[in-house]
Protein backbone atom coordinates (compact mmCIF):
# COMPACT_ATOMS: atom_id res chain seq x y z
CA UNK A 1 0.00 0.00 0.00
CA UNK A 2 2.76 2.13 0.85
CA UNK A 3 4.81 1.50 -2.17
CA UNK A 4 1.59 1.80 -4.14
CA UNK A 5 1.41 5.52 -2.43
CA UNK A 6 4.60 6.38 -2.82
CA UNK A 7 4.54 5.62 -7.11
CA UNK A 8 1.61 7.73 -7.22
CA UNK A 9 2.69 10.72 -5.87
CA UNK A 10 6.14 10.86 -7.77
CA UNK A 11 4.22 10.05 -10.89
CA UNK A 12 2.28 13.46 -9.85
CA UNK A 13 5.46 15.14 -8.63
CA UNK A 14 6.85 14.13 -12.83
CA UNK A 15 3.66 15.68 -14.44
CA UNK A 16 3.91 18.68 -12.73
CA UNK A 17 7.74 19.13 -13.34
CA UNK A 18 6.36 18.62 -17.33
CA UNK A 19 3.51 21.02 -16.74
CA UNK A 20 5.41 23.77 -15.42
CA UNK A 21 8.54 22.60 -17.94
CA UNK A 22 6.14 22.89 -20.67
CA UNK A 23 4.50 26.82 -19.71
CA UNK A 24 7.74 28.07 -19.11
CA UNK A 25 9.63 26.76 -22.88
CA UNK A 26 6.14 28.28 -24.02
CA UNK A 27 6.81 31.53 -22.19
CA UNK A 28 10.72 31.33 -23.59
CA UNK A 29 9.40 30.65 -26.99
CA UNK A 30 6.84 33.07 -27.26
CA UNK A 31 9.30 36.13 -26.09
CA UNK A 32 12.13 34.51 -28.59
CA UNK A 33 9.76 34.69 -31.44
CA UNK A 34 8.43 38.15 -30.58
CA UNK A 35 11.86 39.53 -29.77
CA UNK A 36 13.82 37.90 -32.93
CA UNK A 37 10.48 38.59 -35.12
CA UNK A 38 9.97 35.04 -35.74
CA UNK A 39 6.81 35.05 -34.71
CA UNK A 40 4.77 35.60 -38.20
CA UNK A 41 6.35 32.13 -39.06
CA UNK A 42 5.01 30.84 -35.92
CA UNK A 43 1.72 32.06 -36.21
CA UNK A 44 2.02 30.81 -40.08
CA UNK A 45 2.77 27.30 -38.64
CA UNK A 46 0.23 27.16 -35.90
CA UNK A 47 -2.39 28.36 -38.18
CA UNK A 48 -1.39 27.25 -41.45
CA UNK A 49 -4.69 28.98 -43.18
CA UNK A 50 -4.56 32.49 -41.90
CA UNK A 51 -2.01 34.70 -43.49
CA UNK A 52 -0.24 37.42 -41.35
CA UNK A 53 -2.80 40.31 -41.73
CA UNK A 54 -2.29 43.74 -41.88
CA UNK A 55 -4.97 46.47 -39.93
CA UNK A 56 -6.81 46.54 -42.79
CA UNK A 57 -7.16 43.22 -43.46
CA UNK A 58 -4.67 42.43 -46.31
CA UNK A 59 -1.94 40.22 -46.39
CA UNK A 60 1.38 41.89 -45.14
CA UNK A 61 4.32 41.17 -47.96
CA UNK A 62 7.11 40.32 -47.40
CA UNK A 63 8.91 42.35 -49.91
CA UNK A 64 12.30 40.61 -50.11
CA UNK A 65 10.00 37.64 -51.77
CA UNK A 66 7.92 39.59 -53.66
CA UNK A 67 8.02 38.22 -56.91
CA UNK A 68 6.78 41.18 -58.71
CA UNK A 69 7.91 44.78 -59.98
CA UNK A 70 8.29 46.87 -56.92
CA UNK A 71 6.74 49.82 -58.86
CA UNK A 72 3.19 48.01 -58.61
CA UNK A 73 3.46 48.52 -54.76
CA UNK A 74 2.54 52.66 -53.34
CA UNK A 75 5.46 54.19 -50.61
CA UNK A 76 4.55 57.36 -49.68
CA UNK A 77 7.50 59.31 -51.62
CA UNK A 78 4.96 62.80 -49.80
CA UNK A 79 6.50 61.74 -46.15
CA UNK A 80 9.52 62.49 -45.25
CA UNK A 81 11.74 59.09 -45.07
CA UNK A 82 11.78 56.68 -41.82
CA UNK A 83 15.42 57.13 -41.49
CA UNK A 84 18.07 58.94 -43.06
CA UNK A 85 20.83 56.63 -44.91
CA UNK A 86 24.62 56.84 -45.78
CA UNK A 87 24.91 55.21 -48.98
CA UNK A 88 28.04 54.50 -51.33
CA UNK A 89 27.27 54.15 -55.06
CA UNK A 90 29.77 52.37 -57.63
CA UNK A 91 29.36 53.80 -61.14
CA UNK A 92 32.19 53.73 -64.03
CA UNK A 93 31.12 57.03 -65.45
CA UNK A 94 29.13 59.84 -63.66
CA UNK A 95 26.85 61.64 -66.65
CA UNK A 96 27.98 65.30 -68.00
CA UNK A 97 25.12 65.51 -70.08
CA UNK A 98 21.76 64.47 -70.81
CA UNK A 99 22.06 61.91 -73.70
CA UNK A 100 23.94 59.81 -71.87
CA UNK A 101 23.71 56.04 -71.86
CA UNK A 102 20.77 54.45 -70.36
CA UNK A 103 22.95 53.32 -67.30
CA UNK A 104 24.42 56.87 -66.64
CA UNK A 105 20.83 58.36 -66.34
CA UNK A 106 19.68 55.82 -64.23
CA UNK A 107 22.83 56.50 -61.67
CA UNK A 108 21.90 60.08 -62.12
CA UNK A 109 18.11 59.95 -62.03
CA UNK A 110 18.07 57.57 -59.19
CA UNK A 111 20.77 58.92 -56.61
CA UNK A 112 20.18 62.90 -56.95
CA UNK A 113 16.38 62.10 -56.21
CA UNK A 114 17.92 59.71 -52.89
CA UNK A 115 20.11 63.02 -52.08
CA UNK A 116 17.32 65.54 -52.17
CA UNK A 117 15.03 63.29 -49.93
CA UNK A 118 17.74 63.85 -47.33
CA UNK A 119 19.88 60.60 -47.48
CA UNK A 120 24.04 61.09 -47.48
CA UNK A 121 25.21 59.98 -51.07
CA UNK A 122 28.86 59.42 -51.49
CA UNK A 123 29.64 58.60 -55.46
CA UNK A 124 32.72 56.43 -55.71
CA UNK A 125 33.13 57.32 -59.86
CA UNK A 126 36.11 58.33 -62.90
CA UNK A 127 37.36 61.40 -62.83
CA UNK A 128 36.09 62.88 -66.03
CA UNK A 129 38.09 62.51 -69.44
CA UNK A 130 40.02 65.46 -70.58
CA UNK A 131 37.77 66.00 -73.33
CA UNK A 132 34.73 66.97 -71.13
CA UNK A 133 34.82 69.95 -68.49
CA UNK A 134 34.92 68.87 -65.17
CA UNK A 135 32.31 67.32 -62.74
CA UNK A 136 28.71 68.88 -62.91
CA UNK A 137 28.10 71.06 -59.76
CA UNK A 138 24.80 70.02 -57.41
CA UNK A 139 23.32 72.46 -55.07
CA UNK A 140 23.09 69.28 -52.14
CA UNK A 141 25.28 69.56 -49.22
CA UNK A 142 24.68 66.07 -48.97
CA UNK A 143 26.45 64.20 -51.91
CA UNK A 144 30.19 63.79 -52.19
CA UNK A 145 31.67 62.68 -54.85
CA UNK A 146 34.98 60.41 -54.78
CA UNK A 147 36.95 60.70 -58.30
CA UNK A 148 39.64 58.35 -59.23
CA UNK A 149 41.45 58.05 -62.26
CA UNK A 150 40.00 55.15 -64.90
CA UNK A 151 41.89 52.09 -65.56
CA UNK A 152 43.25 52.00 -69.59
CA UNK A 153 39.95 49.87 -70.01
CA UNK A 154 38.11 52.86 -68.77
CA UNK A 155 37.02 51.06 -65.71
CA UNK A 156 37.08 51.77 -61.88
CA UNK A 157 40.58 51.21 -60.23
CA UNK A 158 39.19 48.75 -57.96
CA UNK A 159 42.04 49.10 -55.50
CA UNK A 160 41.85 52.56 -55.52
CA UNK A 161 37.65 52.68 -54.87
CA UNK A 162 38.27 49.94 -52.28
CA UNK A 163 40.64 52.56 -50.25
CA UNK A 164 38.27 55.36 -50.67
CA UNK A 165 35.53 53.73 -49.54
CA UNK A 166 37.01 51.75 -46.69
CA UNK A 167 37.99 55.44 -45.22
CA UNK A 168 34.64 56.14 -46.20
CA UNK A 169 33.65 53.44 -44.05
CA UNK A 170 35.42 54.13 -41.33
CA UNK A 171 34.76 57.50 -39.82
CA UNK A 172 32.73 56.24 -36.99
CA UNK A 173 29.69 56.18 -39.42
CA UNK A 174 29.80 53.05 -41.59
CA UNK A 175 27.60 53.01 -44.40
CA UNK A 176 24.22 51.65 -43.71
CA UNK A 177 23.34 50.25 -47.87
CA UNK A 178 25.94 49.92 -50.90
CA UNK A 179 24.48 50.33 -54.66
CA UNK A 180 26.85 49.16 -57.50
CA UNK A 181 25.36 49.97 -61.04
CA UNK A 182 26.30 46.57 -62.67
CA UNK A 183 30.02 45.70 -62.35
CA UNK A 184 31.00 49.57 -60.57
CA UNK A 185 32.13 47.46 -57.80
CA UNK A 186 33.40 43.97 -58.86
CA UNK A 187 32.69 40.57 -57.51
CA UNK A 188 36.34 40.50 -55.99
CA UNK A 189 35.27 43.28 -53.80
CA UNK A 190 31.22 43.30 -53.68
CA UNK A 191 31.44 39.74 -51.81
CA UNK A 192 32.47 40.87 -48.32
CA UNK A 193 29.51 43.57 -48.27
CA UNK A 194 26.51 41.92 -47.29
CA UNK A 195 24.39 44.94 -47.34
CA UNK A 196 25.21 45.43 -50.51
CA UNK A 197 22.94 46.09 -54.15
CA UNK A 198 23.40 45.30 -57.86
CA UNK A 199 21.60 46.85 -60.57
CA UNK A 200 22.05 45.14 -63.79
CA UNK A 201 21.13 47.07 -66.91
CA UNK A 202 21.75 43.98 -69.13
CA UNK A 203 23.13 40.32 -68.67
CA UNK A 204 24.79 38.38 -71.29
CA UNK A 205 21.58 36.01 -71.60
CA UNK A 206 19.54 39.14 -72.71
CA UNK A 207 22.44 39.93 -75.31
CA UNK A 208 22.44 36.90 -76.94
CA UNK A 209 19.25 37.60 -78.87
CA UNK A 210 20.77 40.95 -80.21
CA UNK A 211 23.70 38.89 -81.00
CA UNK A 212 20.91 35.98 -82.95
CA UNK A 213 19.13 39.02 -84.57
CA UNK A 214 22.55 40.78 -85.85
CA UNK A 215 24.04 37.57 -87.35
CA UNK A 216 20.46 36.97 -89.42
CA UNK A 217 20.39 40.60 -90.65
CA UNK A 218 24.35 40.54 -91.60
CA UNK A 219 24.94 41.41 -95.24
CA UNK A 220 27.18 38.28 -97.27
CA UNK A 221 29.95 40.93 -97.23
CA UNK A 222 30.05 41.79 -93.89
CA UNK A 223 32.46 39.50 -91.85
CA UNK A 224 30.51 37.45 -89.39
CA UNK A 225 30.67 38.66 -85.81
CA UNK A 226 32.49 36.41 -82.90
CA UNK A 227 30.01 38.09 -80.09
CA UNK A 228 27.89 35.06 -80.75
CA UNK A 229 29.90 32.34 -80.11
CA UNK A 230 31.58 34.07 -77.50
CA UNK A 231 28.55 35.40 -75.90
CA UNK A 232 27.40 31.64 -73.97
CA UNK A 233 30.56 31.39 -72.16
CA UNK A 234 30.14 34.82 -70.94
CA UNK A 235 26.85 34.06 -69.72
CA UNK A 236 28.86 30.70 -68.19
CA UNK A 237 30.91 33.27 -66.48
CA UNK A 238 28.24 34.90 -65.40
CA UNK A 239 26.42 32.58 -63.51
CA UNK A 240 29.51 31.83 -61.65
CA UNK A 241 30.41 35.27 -60.56
CA UNK A 242 26.98 36.84 -60.15
CA UNK A 243 26.23 34.68 -56.21
CA UNK A 244 29.20 37.66 -55.19
CA UNK A 245 26.92 40.15 -54.78
CA UNK A 246 24.19 40.11 -52.27
CA UNK A 247 21.10 41.83 -53.72
CA UNK A 248 20.28 41.93 -57.06
CA UNK A 249 17.73 44.96 -59.03
CA UNK A 250 16.33 43.36 -61.94
CA UNK A 251 15.43 46.70 -64.71
CA UNK A 252 12.88 44.13 -66.00
CA UNK A 253 10.74 41.41 -65.61
CA UNK A 254 12.65 39.31 -68.05
CA UNK A 255 16.11 39.85 -66.78
CA UNK A 256 14.28 39.14 -63.24
CA UNK A 257 13.20 35.82 -64.02
CA UNK A 258 16.59 35.15 -65.88
CA UNK A 259 18.47 35.82 -62.72
CA UNK A 260 16.62 33.53 -60.65
CA UNK A 261 16.14 30.97 -63.03
CA UNK A 262 19.36 30.98 -65.56
CA UNK A 263 21.81 31.98 -63.05
CA UNK A 264 20.35 30.30 -60.29
CA UNK A 265 20.31 33.41 -57.78
CA UNK A 266 17.73 32.65 -54.86
CA UNK A 267 14.38 34.21 -55.24
CA UNK A 268 14.93 36.49 -51.74
CA UNK A 269 18.38 37.89 -53.54
CA UNK A 270 16.58 39.01 -56.37
CA UNK A 271 14.07 41.84 -56.60
CA UNK A 272 12.64 43.96 -59.98
CA UNK A 273 12.49 47.86 -59.82
CA UNK A 274 11.57 48.90 -63.19
CA UNK A 275 13.49 51.95 -64.49
CA UNK A 276 11.65 55.45 -64.33
CA UNK A 277 11.78 58.70 -66.43
CA UNK A 278 10.94 62.08 -64.58
CA UNK A 279 7.36 62.06 -65.07
CA UNK A 280 7.34 66.19 -64.28
CA UNK A 281 9.54 66.37 -67.90
CA UNK A 282 8.31 64.03 -70.14
CA UNK A 283 4.20 64.95 -70.02
CA UNK A 284 1.45 65.58 -72.40
CA UNK A 285 1.43 69.23 -73.57
CA UNK A 286 -0.76 70.10 -76.79
CA UNK A 287 0.71 73.22 -76.49
CA UNK A 288 4.57 72.19 -76.94
CA UNK A 289 3.70 69.90 -79.35
CA UNK A 290 2.67 73.30 -81.67
CA UNK A 291 5.66 75.24 -80.70
CA UNK A 292 8.22 72.28 -81.75
CA UNK A 293 6.33 72.09 -84.42
CA UNK A 294 6.98 75.76 -85.53
CA UNK A 295 10.57 75.90 -84.53
CA UNK A 296 11.55 72.88 -86.72
CA UNK A 297 9.33 73.84 -89.44
CA UNK A 298 7.21 70.72 -89.50
CA UNK A 299 4.20 71.20 -91.38
CA UNK A 300 1.02 70.98 -89.40
CA UNK A 301 -1.16 68.90 -91.18
CA UNK A 302 -4.14 67.23 -89.14
CA UNK A 303 -4.36 64.48 -91.96
CA UNK A 304 -0.78 62.90 -91.98
CA UNK A 305 0.32 61.12 -89.15
CA UNK A 306 3.67 61.75 -87.74
CA UNK A 307 6.32 58.72 -86.68
CA UNK A 308 8.90 59.40 -84.00
CA UNK A 309 12.34 58.04 -83.86
CA UNK A 310 14.88 58.76 -81.02
CA UNK A 311 18.51 57.41 -80.81
CA UNK A 312 21.70 57.05 -81.44
CA UNK A 313 21.60 56.64 -85.21
CA UNK A 314 23.72 53.07 -85.60
CA UNK A 315 23.17 49.69 -86.20
CA UNK A 316 22.45 48.46 -82.89
CA UNK A 317 19.41 50.92 -82.24
CA UNK A 318 18.08 48.99 -85.61
CA UNK A 319 18.29 51.87 -88.01
CA UNK A 320 19.80 49.33 -91.15
CA UNK A 321 16.25 47.57 -90.39
CA UNK A 322 14.64 50.45 -90.21
CA UNK A 323 15.96 52.54 -93.23
CA UNK A 324 15.51 49.51 -95.67
CA UNK A 325 11.59 49.19 -94.68
CA UNK A 326 10.74 53.34 -95.10
CA UNK A 327 13.06 52.83 -98.25
CA UNK A 328 10.66 50.06 -99.55
CA UNK A 329 7.73 51.36 -98.10
CA UNK A 330 8.58 54.84 -99.98
CA UNK A 331 9.28 53.38 -103.15
CA UNK A 332 5.77 50.56 -103.32
CA UNK A 333 3.82 53.12 -102.02
CA UNK A 334 2.83 56.85 -103.62
CA UNK A 335 -0.04 57.56 -100.41
CA UNK A 336 2.81 57.21 -98.43
CA UNK A 337 4.46 59.90 -99.51
CA UNK A 338 1.50 61.71 -98.77
CA UNK A 339 -0.05 60.30 -95.42
CA UNK A 340 3.12 60.06 -93.35
CA UNK A 341 6.05 62.30 -91.72
CA UNK A 342 8.84 60.61 -89.99
CA UNK A 343 10.85 62.31 -87.50
CA UNK A 344 14.07 61.37 -86.78
CA UNK A 345 16.12 62.95 -83.46
CA UNK A 346 19.58 61.73 -82.83
CA UNK A 347 22.53 61.91 -84.59
CA UNK A 348 24.83 58.62 -86.42
CA UNK A 349 26.51 57.33 -89.35
CA UNK A 350 22.03 56.76 -90.69
CA UNK A 351 21.56 60.38 -90.45
CA UNK A 352 22.82 61.08 -94.01
CA UNK A 353 20.87 57.82 -95.14
CA UNK A 354 17.37 59.02 -93.83
CA UNK A 355 18.22 62.73 -95.25
CA UNK A 356 18.21 60.98 -98.84
CA UNK A 357 14.83 59.25 -98.41
CA UNK A 358 12.85 62.10 -99.26
CA UNK A 359 11.08 65.41 -97.78
CA UNK A 360 8.93 63.36 -95.55
CA UNK A 361 11.73 61.97 -93.53
CA UNK A 362 13.19 64.56 -91.66
CA UNK A 363 16.66 64.76 -89.54
CA UNK A 364 16.30 66.51 -86.64
CA UNK A 365 19.65 66.00 -84.78
CA UNK A 366 20.44 65.10 -81.19
CA UNK A 367 17.92 66.97 -78.83
CA UNK A 368 18.26 68.10 -75.11
CA UNK A 369 16.26 66.89 -72.65
CA UNK A 370 13.28 69.51 -72.77
CA UNK A 371 13.35 69.88 -77.02
CA UNK A 372 12.55 65.77 -76.56
CA UNK A 373 10.15 66.31 -74.59
CA UNK A 374 8.37 68.88 -77.29
CA UNK A 375 9.06 65.88 -79.68
CA UNK A 376 7.56 63.16 -77.95
CA UNK A 377 3.94 65.93 -78.33
CA UNK A 378 4.59 66.11 -81.68
CA UNK A 379 4.20 62.57 -83.00
CA UNK A 380 1.53 60.44 -83.08
CA UNK A 381 3.43 57.18 -82.00
CA UNK A 382 7.00 56.45 -81.17
CA UNK A 383 9.17 53.71 -83.18
CA UNK A 384 11.71 52.08 -81.51
CA UNK A 385 13.37 49.86 -83.75
CA UNK A 386 16.35 48.63 -81.03
CA UNK A 387 17.81 45.79 -81.64
CA UNK A 388 19.98 45.62 -78.35
CA UNK A 389 17.91 43.67 -75.73
CA UNK A 390 19.70 44.66 -72.39
CA UNK A 391 18.06 46.87 -70.06
CA UNK A 392 14.86 48.71 -70.03
CA UNK A 393 14.54 51.30 -72.88
CA UNK A 394 14.49 54.58 -71.50
CA UNK A 395 12.81 55.96 -74.45
CA UNK A 396 10.13 54.17 -74.51
CA UNK A 397 9.33 54.80 -71.08
CA UNK A 398 9.20 58.87 -71.74
CA UNK A 399 7.02 58.15 -75.29
CA UNK A 400 4.30 56.33 -73.01
CA UNK A 401 5.03 59.10 -69.91
CA UNK A 402 4.15 61.87 -72.72
CA UNK A 403 1.23 59.82 -73.97
CA UNK A 404 1.73 58.52 -76.94
CA UNK A 405 2.05 54.80 -77.97
CA UNK A 406 4.94 52.90 -78.90
CA UNK A 407 6.20 50.28 -81.80
CA UNK A 408 9.03 48.35 -80.50
CA UNK A 409 10.63 45.31 -81.46
CA UNK A 410 9.72 41.83 -80.12
CA UNK A 411 12.45 41.93 -77.43
CA UNK A 412 11.49 40.21 -73.75
CA UNK A 413 11.75 43.08 -71.93
CA UNK A 414 9.80 45.28 -73.75
CA UNK A 415 7.28 42.66 -74.47
CA UNK A 416 7.71 41.43 -70.87
CA UNK A 417 7.59 44.83 -68.92
CA UNK A 418 6.35 47.58 -71.45
CA UNK A 419 4.47 46.79 -74.26
CA UNK A 420 2.17 43.99 -72.72
CA UNK A 421 -0.44 43.83 -75.14
CA UNK A 422 -1.57 45.55 -77.83
CA UNK A 423 -3.38 48.05 -76.47
CA UNK A 424 -0.75 50.39 -75.48
CA UNK A 425 1.05 49.66 -78.86
CA UNK A 426 2.46 47.17 -81.66
CA UNK A 427 5.37 44.37 -81.29
CA UNK A 428 7.33 43.67 -84.66
CA UNK A 429 9.99 40.78 -84.86
CA UNK A 430 12.56 42.37 -86.44
CA UNK A 431 12.64 41.85 -90.10
CA UNK A 432 12.07 44.24 -92.90
CA UNK A 433 8.80 43.18 -93.85
CA UNK A 434 7.36 42.39 -90.89
CA UNK A 435 8.42 45.90 -89.72
CA UNK A 436 6.84 47.21 -92.62
CA UNK A 437 3.81 45.37 -92.03
CA UNK A 438 3.96 46.74 -88.67
CA UNK A 439 4.09 50.66 -90.31
CA UNK A 440 1.48 49.10 -92.97
CA UNK A 441 -0.83 48.62 -89.71
CA UNK A 442 -0.49 51.80 -87.64
CA UNK A 443 -1.07 53.53 -90.81
CA UNK A 444 -4.28 51.69 -90.97
CA UNK A 445 -5.17 52.41 -87.83
CA UNK A 446 -4.78 55.84 -88.01
CA UNK A 447 -5.13 58.68 -85.57
CA UNK A 448 -8.19 57.64 -83.32
CA UNK A 449 -6.93 54.19 -82.03
CA UNK A 450 -3.35 55.90 -81.45
CA UNK A 451 -4.95 58.46 -79.34
CA UNK A 452 -6.68 55.72 -77.86
CA UNK A 453 -3.58 53.37 -77.36
CA UNK A 454 -1.74 56.54 -76.17
CA UNK A 455 -4.02 57.01 -73.01
CA UNK A 456 -3.84 53.82 -71.95
CA UNK A 457 0.07 54.24 -72.73
CA UNK A 458 -0.33 57.04 -70.49
CA UNK A 459 -1.75 55.07 -67.62
CA UNK A 460 0.44 52.77 -67.30
CA UNK A 461 3.45 55.00 -67.82
CA UNK A 462 1.87 56.80 -64.43
CA UNK A 463 1.33 53.51 -62.62
CA UNK A 464 4.83 52.16 -63.09
CA UNK A 465 7.84 54.56 -64.67
CA UNK A 466 7.67 57.16 -63.23
CA UNK A 467 10.90 58.39 -61.41
CA UNK A 468 9.27 58.61 -58.35
CA UNK A 469 8.09 55.46 -58.39
CA UNK A 470 11.50 53.62 -59.14
CA UNK A 471 13.05 56.60 -56.70
CA UNK A 472 10.46 55.02 -53.47
CA UNK A 473 11.07 51.21 -54.65
CA UNK A 474 15.00 51.92 -54.06
CA UNK A 475 14.83 53.81 -51.31
CA UNK A 476 12.53 51.08 -49.67
CA UNK A 477 15.01 48.38 -50.73
CA UNK A 478 17.77 50.44 -49.10
CA UNK A 479 15.91 51.01 -45.48
CA UNK A 480 15.11 46.92 -45.94
CA UNK A 481 18.58 46.00 -46.30
CA UNK A 482 20.22 48.24 -43.90
CA UNK A 483 17.51 47.52 -41.17
CA UNK A 484 17.60 43.40 -41.32
CA UNK A 485 18.53 43.41 -37.78
CA UNK A 486 16.23 45.56 -36.38
CA UNK A 487 13.18 43.22 -36.58
CA UNK A 488 12.85 43.59 -40.91
CA UNK A 489 9.80 45.85 -40.44
CA UNK A 490 10.81 47.95 -43.26
CA UNK A 491 11.28 44.61 -45.25
CA UNK A 492 7.31 44.23 -44.50
CA UNK A 493 5.23 46.05 -47.26
CA UNK A 494 1.73 46.35 -45.81
CA UNK A 495 -1.21 47.21 -48.29
CA UNK A 496 -2.84 50.47 -48.22
CA UNK A 497 -6.38 50.11 -48.02
CA UNK A 498 -8.37 51.23 -51.10
C1 LIG B 1 32.21 49.11 -42.62
O1 LIG B 1 32.30 49.44 -41.25
C2 LIG B 1 31.54 48.61 -40.39
C3 LIG B 1 31.64 49.17 -38.97
O2 LIG B 1 32.96 49.31 -38.59
C4 LIG B 1 32.03 47.18 -40.47
O3 LIG B 1 31.24 46.35 -39.65
C5 LIG B 1 31.91 46.72 -41.93
O4 LIG B 1 32.45 45.42 -42.06
C6 LIG B 1 32.68 47.68 -42.83
N1 LIG B 1 32.43 47.28 -44.22
C7 LIG B 1 33.40 46.85 -45.01
C8 LIG B 1 32.96 46.35 -46.34
O5 LIG B 1 34.56 46.84 -44.70
C1 LIG C 1 -0.09 52.40 -98.94
O1 LIG C 1 -0.09 52.99 -97.67
C2 LIG C 1 -1.36 53.24 -97.09
C3 LIG C 1 -1.14 53.94 -95.79
O2 LIG C 1 -0.45 55.12 -95.96
C4 LIG C 1 -2.11 51.93 -96.95
O3 LIG C 1 -3.40 52.16 -96.44
C5 LIG C 1 -2.18 51.21 -98.29
O4 LIG C 1 -2.76 49.94 -98.12
C6 LIG C 1 -0.80 51.07 -98.91
N1 LIG C 1 -0.87 50.50 -100.24
C7 LIG C 1 -0.14 49.45 -100.63
C8 LIG C 1 -0.28 49.07 -102.06
O5 LIG C 1 0.61 48.86 -99.90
Amino acid sequence: MARKRCCVSSFQSLSYIIFIFSIFSGILFLSWCHFSGQCYYTYQLLSPEKKPISNNNQPIINLLSYPFAWNHLTFSSELPPPRLLKIALFVKKWPQRSHAGGLERHALTLHLALARRGHELHIFTTSPSSLDSSLPKYELANLYFHISKPTPGGYLDQALVWEQFQAQNSTGRPFNVVHTESVGLRYTRSRYISNLAVSWHGIAYETIHSDIIQELLRSPQEPQAKALTERAMKVVDEVKFFPNYAHHVATSHHAGDILKRVYMIPEKRVHIILNGVDQHVFKPDISKAKEFKQRHNIPDSSKSLVIGLASRLVKDKGHPLMFEALKQIISENSTFQENIMVLVAGDGPWAARYRDLGPNIMVLGPLEQAELACFYNAIDIFLNPTLRAQGLDHTSLEAMLSGKPVMATRLASIVGSVIVNKEMGYTFSPTVTLLKKAIYEVCDDGREVLEKKGQVALQRGLKLFTATKMVAAYERLFLCLSDRNDGNHLCQYQPPSN
